[in-house]
C-alpha cells in the first residue's frame, strides 16, 4: 500500500462518508476506514469515481496509507466510541500527527483528550462540523480547535472543502486552542435550538391568533426569507409547512406528534452557561420547551386547565398581526444571538482561548444550520468593535430593536391574552428589559439574603460589605 493519502477518514456512517467524498472531490487522496470493512468497500464501489480513495481494512493499513504528518479524521459517535477509536489509533501514530474529531463532542472531553495526546506529541483537533449530511458533502461550516501548528497543516484542506460565504470567504477558521472549536459548535447548536423555538412560536401565533393554515404560513415564511430573516431555518420551515402528508392529505405538521427530541448539545449550552454565569434564557427556554413537549402524561393531565381559547383575528387584523410577529421574531432572534455570543466570550475568557467573535459570525454565514444573512451583520458589528460589550450595544441592532419593540410587546400581549405559549419571545423581551433597566429587584433579593442568612450586601453610596442586624435594632454593621 502506498503512503499517498493526504487525509484519512475513519467512521463511514453518513457524515463520515460524505466528508470523505468531499475531500476526494476536492482533489485530495483520501484513506478510508470503518470498523466493519463492508462499509469501506461500499463507499469505494459506489463513489470511487469521484476521486482518489485508498480503502484500508485494518487500523495499521489505514495509518500506513497516510502521508506524514498524518491527518486522521474520526467521525464516530461522541463519548466512549471516540475514546475507543483514539485508543486504537494513537499507539500507531508518531509525534506531529493529528487526530481530528469531527463529532459533536463535549468540549470538556476534547480538552481532556487534547491534553493527553499532547503529552505524546500528537495534535488532537476537536472540530465542530455543521451542515448535516448535505453540508458534509458539499461544504460545511467547520470549527476546528487545537494547536496553531495543526491548523497550519490542516487549515488549507478544510478551507477547500468548507462552504463559502457570499463574499467567497471559506466558512472555517482556527477558533482557538484545545476545546474552543467544540465549544463554539455547542453554542452554535444552542442558538439553533433558540432559532427553531422562536420560529415555532411565530408559527403557532400565525396559526392560532392570525388563524392561518400551514400552507398560508409557509407563504409568509417564504416572504420573510426574502428580507432580514433570510436564513436556512426559515427556508426549510416554509418547506416543512407546505408539505402535505400523502397518506392523509392533511398538512404534514398536523400528523407529526408534537414531542420534540434532542441529542443534547442545546442542553450542554445551557448547563455550561449556568457554570459560567451567563444568562442564556432564550436558549434555555428552547431546551425546556422541547422537554415540556415530551411530557405526554403531564400534558394530558393538564389539558383541561382553565385558560382562554384562541379566537382568530379577522382578515385585515390578521395581516397586520403577521407583520408584528415578524418584528417580534427578529428582535427575539437578535437577543438569542446576543446571549450565545456572550457565552462564547465568557468561555473564551474562562479558558484563555482568545476567540475572535467576528470570525465566529463570519464562518457561520455559510454551510451551517443557522446560516443567515444576519450573521454578516454580526460579523461587521464585531469587526468594527471587537470589544463590543454585547450585540445589543451595536448601534444598528439597537436601532432595529428600538423600531421593533412596540410590535414585540403587542405580540406578547396578544399571546398572553389568547393563551398561546411564547416562552422564547417572552424570555428575550424580559432579557432586553432587564438589561436596560435603571434598577433591578436584585437589591431586594440582596436584602432578603441578608435577612435570612446574613449574606451581606453592598450599598450604592459607600464601598464595602454590610449586614443589617435584622433580629436586633436593625442597625447596620460593616461585614
Ligand atoms: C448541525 C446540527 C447537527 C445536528 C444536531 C441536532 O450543526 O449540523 O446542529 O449537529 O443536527 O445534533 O441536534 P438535536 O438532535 O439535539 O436537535
Amino acid at each position: 500500500m502506498s503512503t499517498s493519502a493526504q487525509i484519512g477518514v475513519t467512521g463511514l456512517a453518513v457524515m463520515g462518508r460524505n466528508l470523505a467524498r468531499n475531500f476526494a472531490r476536492n482533489g485530495y487522496t483520501v484513506a478510508v476506514h470503518n470498523r466493519t470493512a463492508a462499509r469501506t468497500r461500499a463507499l469505494v464501489e459506489e463513489f470511487g469515481g469521484e476521486g482518489e480513495f485508498v480503502a484500508a481494512e485494518t487500523a495499521e493499513e489505514f495509518v500506513a496509507a497516510l502521508e506524514r504528518p498524518r491527518r486522521l479524521v474520526v467521525m464516530v459517535k461522541a463519548g466512549e466510541p471516540t475514546d475507543a477509536v483514539i485508543g486504537e489509533f494513537a499507539p500507531l501514530l508518531e509525534p506531529g500527527d493529528m487526530i481530528i474529531d469531527g463529532g459533536n463532542a463535549h468540549f470538556a472531553d476534547t480538552r481532556r483528550r487534547e491534553a493527553e495526546l499532547r503529552e505524546r506529541g500528537i495534535h488532537f483537533v476537536g472540530t465542530g462540523i455543521s451542515g448535516g449530511e448535505e453540508g458534509a458533502l458539499n461544504g460545511p461550516s467547520i470549527m476546528p480547535g487545537g494547536s496553531k501548528e495543526s491548523y497550519a497543516a490542516l487549515g488549507p484542506m478544510l478551507e477547500k472543502i468548507s462552504a463559502k460565504a457570499a463574499d467567497g470567504a471559506p466558512c472555517v477558521t482556527h477558533v482557538g486552542p484545545d476545546g474552543a472549536g467544540h465549544f463554539v459548535k455547542m453554542v452554535h447548536n444552542g442558538i439553533e435550538y433558540a432559532d427553531m423555538q422562536l420560529i415555532g412560536e411565530a408559527y403557532q401565533l400565525l396559526r392560532d391568533v392570525a388563524g392561518y393554515e400551514p400552507a398560508r404560513i409557509a407563504e409568509i415564511f417564504r416572504t420573510w426569507n426574502t428580507g432580514r430573516l433570510d436564513s436556512y431555518l426559515i427556508e426549510i420551515t416554509a418547506e416543512v409547512l407546505s408539505h402535505v402528508d400523502a397518506a392523509t392529505g392533511r398538512p404534514f405538521v398536523d400528523v407529526v406528534q408534537d414531542r420534540a427530541e434532542q441529542k443534547g448539545t442545546g442542553r450542554w449550552t445551557v448547563q455550561i452557561a449556568l457554570d459560567l454565569g451567563v444568562p442564556v434564557s432564550g436558549i434555555a427556554e428552547a431546551v425546556f420547551a422541547r422537554s415540556l413537549s415530551g411530557h405526554a402524561a403531564l400534558r394530558e393531565a393538564s389539558r383541561g386547565l382553565a385558560g382562554p381559547a384562541p379566537s382568530p383575528l379577522d382578515e385585515t387584523e390578521a395581516a397586520a398581526f403577521a407583520d408584528r410577529v415578524e418584528q417580534a421574531l427578529y428582535a427575539s432572534k437578535i437577543v438569542s444571538y446576543t446571549q450565545g455570543f456572550h457565552e462564547i466570550a465568557a468561555g473564551s475568557e474562562e479558558y484563555g482561548w482568545s476567540i475572535d467573535l467576528g470570525q465566529v459570525a463570519a464562518i457561520w454565514r455559510g454551510g451551517c444550520i443557522i446560516r443567515a444573512a444576519f450573521l454578516d451583520r454580526i460579523r461587521a458589528a464585531y469587526d468594527a468593535r471587537p470589544d463590543l460589550p454585547s450585540l445589543l450595544s451595536d448601534e444598528t441592532f439597537a436601532r432595529e430593536i428600538a423600531a421593533a419593540q412596540d410590535d414585540w410587546r403587542d405580540v406578547l400581549v396578544a399571546a398572553t391574552r389568547q393563551g398561546v405559549p411564547t416562552p422564547g419571545f417572552a424570555a428575550a423581551l424580559a432579557y432586553y428589559d432587564a438589561l436596560r433597566a435603571e434598577r433591578l429587584p436584585a437589591a431586594l433579593t440582596q436584602g432578603q439574603r441578608d435577612f435570612f442568612g446574613a449574606h451581606t450586601y453592598r450599598r450604592t453610596d459607600r464601598e464595602g460589605s454590610f449586614h443589617t442586624l435584622w433580629g436586633g435594632d436593625r442597625s447596620e454593621v460593616t461585614a
